[in-house]
């Protein structure tokens, strides 16, 4: 039985200074959140994200995929340094596995088809400057329709949260982290718009432990209120229902800077 020993959930994007109006405070703040989860001393970081149709987009529609390799090279959009990063096979297959047997058919990315983008490489650079945690991204299509529904992600996040509790073995520190959002529009009407309101409603329910009151959504809502971007939030939900009951989260930094409501939590579990 392995443990939980943080839950977070991040934007994921960083531009070059030239597009930024405070860059150092959106650096610091991400540096931030990861110094804590490099203070939670993690085997493994289960990060879920989406890719941006730099691998899969190719006429492929994933819903869900577990990344399995020992290693991972940076796919190197958004500025982030292509090199290596070192994955988790045994997590990684373990995973596929459980999931499998509870009738969930993931895809299985290999490091020859998959190079992460920046909704995993950008936070990996600050939870790991020295690139060394082993990490395991879970893609989650949030980008191209049919978008998984709330209702169907819940579910494989309530399997994910299992396969770590009851499959892995005692003493694994585990991280779940979930990355993306908040609210943006892309190429499409609303582009550069940030909803700040429904943003801080969604900090909200995260900071009072109302993960209920974001599960009754739907993906519906998600997309009116906070544009295709704001989708991602789908990996935040996911990664709470994973990590276990979430008592609190504590909001790191929200900056709607960069044409996007730019987050971060940490997520107190219940004890
Ligand atoms: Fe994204």
């Amino acid at each position: 039985m392995a443990e939980v020993v943080g839950a977070f959930a991040v934007s994921h994007i960083m531009f070059n200074s030239f597009r930024a109006e405070e860059p150092e405070l959106v650096y610091e703040s991400y540096s931030e959140i990861g110094r804590r989860v490099q203070a939670a001393d993690p085997d493994v970081v289960l990060m879920i994200s989406g890719d941006h149709l730099l691998n899969l987009g190719g006429g492929i529609h994933i819903p869900f995929a577990v990344g399995v390799s020992d290693s991972w090279e940076a796919f190197g959009d958004m500025g982030v340094p292509v090199r290596e990063r070192p994955g988790h096979r045994d997590f990684a297959e373990g995973l596929s596995a459980f999931l499998a047997e509870n009738r969930v058919d993931a895809a299985r990315l290999e490091s020859e088809a998959f190079r992460p983008d920046h909704g995993y490489m950008c936070p990996m650079l600050f939870n790991d400057p020295d690139h060394e945690m082993p990490f395991v991204p879970f893609h989650v299509s949030g980008s191209l329709e049919p978008v998984p529904s709330l209702s169907r992600c819940i579910e494989v996040a309530e399997l994910i949260g299992r396969y770590v509790r009851e499959v892995r073995p005692a003493g694994e520190r585990v991280v779940i982290e979930g990355t993306g959002g908040l609210s943006h529009w892309l190429m499409m009407e609303g582009h550069g718009e940030v909803a700040e309101e429904f943003d801080n409603w969604v900090l909200e329910q995260f900071e009072s432990g109302n993960i209920a009151a974001l599960q009754a959504l739907t993906n519906a809502e998600i997309f009116e209120k906070s544009g295709n971007g704001g989708l991602e939030v789908l990996y935040w939900i996911m990664a709470a229902v994973a990590a276990g009951p979430i008592d609190s989260s504590d909001r790191i930094f929200y900056h709607p800077e960069w044409d996007t409501g730019l987050s971060a939590i940490e997520m107190k579990l219940a004890s």
